[in-house]
Formats: C-alpha cells, structure tokens, sequence
C-alpha cells in the first residue's frame, strides 16, 4: 500500500498511534493506526456512564440525565469508527478547499478502513511555540481557531468537537492547519438558528426574550422557577466575551476558569436556581466546543473584538477585520456559506 512506512510513530493518538509513511505516488501520509481491541474496551466501558449520570442527575435535578447519556454514546462510538471520522474529515476538507487561512489536510479514502485512517502530513509549528509568539501572531491565530470552530458551527451546523491545542499547526504560509475530526457533529437548522437567537438575546440584554426561547425549547422544564434576569446574567458569564463585550478583550487563563466555574460549578453565583435548568443534548457539545475553544484562546492570550466576529454569523453583518474579510471573499466566491 505504501512506498515506505516509518517504523516508529510520529504520535500518539487517543485510542492509536500516528505514523509517518510515503504514497507511490511521492505523497507524505499520516496513518492514524487503532490499537487492537481498543474501540471493544472503550465500548464496555460506555457501561459505566448510566452510573455517572445518575450521580449527576442528583446534583442537576431538572437535566434529562439519559438524553444526555445518550448523545455521550453516540458520540464516543463514531469516535471509534476511523472510517465515519474519514468522512467527517473529508466533508471539511472539501468546505475549506481553497480557503485563505484555514487548511484541512486531504483523507486518502481508498487506504482508509474502520480502524486506519490515512491524512495528507502536515508540517507546522505546534501550539506550545505559537503560544510564545509575539501579541500580533498570537490575535492573529486565536482570531482563526475561533472563526474555525464557531464559524463550522454557525455557518455549516457541522463542527469538529474538540479545540484542542494538539490539534492545529502553524503551516509555513501563514495557513492554519486543523486535524481530528473524531469527535464531530452535525446539527439541525432549528438548534443552530435557537443558539443564535439566545445570543442576540444576550447581546442585547433582552431576559424576557432569552427565558422565553429557552422555556419553549426544553431548557427550563419548570420556566417559572428561574428568574429571567437571573437566567440572562448566568448565560452572560459563560458567553460575554463575544456577545455583550464589543470591543477588544484579552483572554486569559484567568477569565477561562471563571466562565468554567460560572457555568457549572457549585460554587457559582446562580447554580442553586439554575440547577432546576435543562440541558439539550443536541446542544451538549456545542456548548462544550465553545468551552474548550476559550481555553485555547485564553492559553494563547489572544485578543479580539470577538463580538464584531461572532456578529457574522449572529446577525449577517459585514467583517470588520483583514481575516474576516479575506474569509467573505472566499466564502462569495466559494458558494457556500451562511
Ligand atoms: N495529517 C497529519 N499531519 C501531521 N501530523 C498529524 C496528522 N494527523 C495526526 N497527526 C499527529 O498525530 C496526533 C494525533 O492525531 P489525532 O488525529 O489528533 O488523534 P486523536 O484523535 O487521538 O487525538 C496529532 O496531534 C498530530 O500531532
Ligand atoms: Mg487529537
């Protein structure tokens, strides 16, 4: 199948390992090999989850623990199938073909299989020297992982899960390159064109409005014990940054823990009330995506006007920066799009 195949891995994968090999025909592979018996091991271990949402239900009463359940399983069980994740991976890399600053590496379909998965190799500079680059490379990054994920989100309802810092590289041509789609979901247009709506709830500080869509879309199975103004304020501290926040904000590690403990810790200031509120598991990793997203820019202490971005997708408005507009080009000549 190959020309030749390194014999120690480049990598390690979650469930495999990644090694480097050579096509006849002169191209550089990655082949994302599973370790033997794995996706058995994990699937047994699925088991276990009906207990851990149990104990969960008792912290978060009003959460449909099994929905939840549920979605966790089907996602994880794609995760094991290479060859649904070559599928998930090609369908990006076809969006993004020609794309001014994103990069998806091409699948090699026909040397894919349930449990290999053959990419393109990509050179690049990894996450733990792009973090020590100087401020304007840094925004610059941080600005293309964020139109990245909820770009893929807002704009095609298909996004890959998982934002992690070992999952995108600096190519030499200024391109970013992202890898994984293992972890991937696709949405309905009803659950994406909800999520926007509450954003421009919040952006507007409309609480009537925001508790209104929540309560009709099963997110407040008992409406009238949540406070609109307090529902407004616990949603603002998780999404802030890029909804009510119009103008330039540094993300730090420090804001990044305090959106995580906002939004579900104990400690936090509304978790009592809001234990009666519901998540929809279509939601789940969309909201989890976005979690991890400000991680990494936050990690990356990348600045923006996050909200003037996110504004393209949550209310059509023209870009404001270079890479927005470089992206509109592309998108008005690509024919794809919002
Ligand atoms: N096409 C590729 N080019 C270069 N490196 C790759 C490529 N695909 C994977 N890798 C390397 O292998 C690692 C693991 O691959 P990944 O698909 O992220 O596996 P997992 O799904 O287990 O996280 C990546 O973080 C990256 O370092
Ligand atoms: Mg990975």
């Amino acid at each position: 199948m190959f020309e030749s195949f390194a014999q120690e891995p480049i990598a390690a994968a979650s469930i495999g390992q990644v090694y480097r090999a050579t096509l006849h025909d002169g191209r550089e592979v990655a082949v994302k090999v599973q370790y033997p018996g794995v996706a058995a091991a994990v699937r047994a271990d699925m088991q276990n989850l009906d207990m851990i949402m149990r104990l969960l239900k008792r912290m978060t009463p009003g959460m449909d623990a099994k929905a939840i359940a549920a979605e966790i399983r089907e996602r994880i069980g794609e995760e094991l199938d290479y060859e649904l994740e070559a599928q998930n991976h090609s369908a990006l890399a076809r969006i993004f073909r020609g794309h001014p600053f994103i990069a998806v590496p091409e699948v090699i379909t026909s040397l894919s299989r349930e449990r290999v998965l053959v990419t393109e190799f990509v050179q690049g500079v990894g996450f733990e020297e792009l973090k020590r680059r100087p401020q304007s490379e840094r925004d610059r990054i941080g600005e293309i992982v964020f139109r990245f994920f909820l770009g893929c989100l807002y704009r095609h309802r298909q996004f890959s899960g998982d934002p992690h810092p070992g999952n995108f590289l600096l190519l030499a041509d200024g391109r970013v390159a992202f890898l994984d789609f293992g972890l991937f979901k696709r949405m309905q247009r009803e659950p994406v064109a909800l999520e926007l709506a509450c954003q421009r709830a919040v952006s507007e500080g409309d609480a009537a409005e925001l508790h209104r869509l929540l309560a009709q879309s099963g997110f407040l199975p008992e409406p009238d014990r949540v406070d609109p103004g307090h529902l407004l304020a616990f949603i603002g501290e998780a999404i802030w940054w890029y909804t009510t926040a119009d103008e330039p904000v540094q993300l730090t590690p420090e804001i990044a823990t305090q959106v995580m403990i906002e939004s579900s810790d104990p400690r936090s200031s509304y978790f009592a009330e809001m234990r009666h509120q519901d998540m929809r598991p279509e939601h789940l990793f969309g909201r989890r995506m976005e979690l991890l997203t400000l991680a990494v820019l936050s990690q990356l202490r990348a600045r923006a006007n996050w909200h003037r971005i996110a504004r393209e997708w949550m209310y059509g408005d023209d870009p404001v920066t270079e890479l927005g507009r470089e992206e509109a080009e592309f998108y008005a000549h690509a024919g794809v799009g919002a």
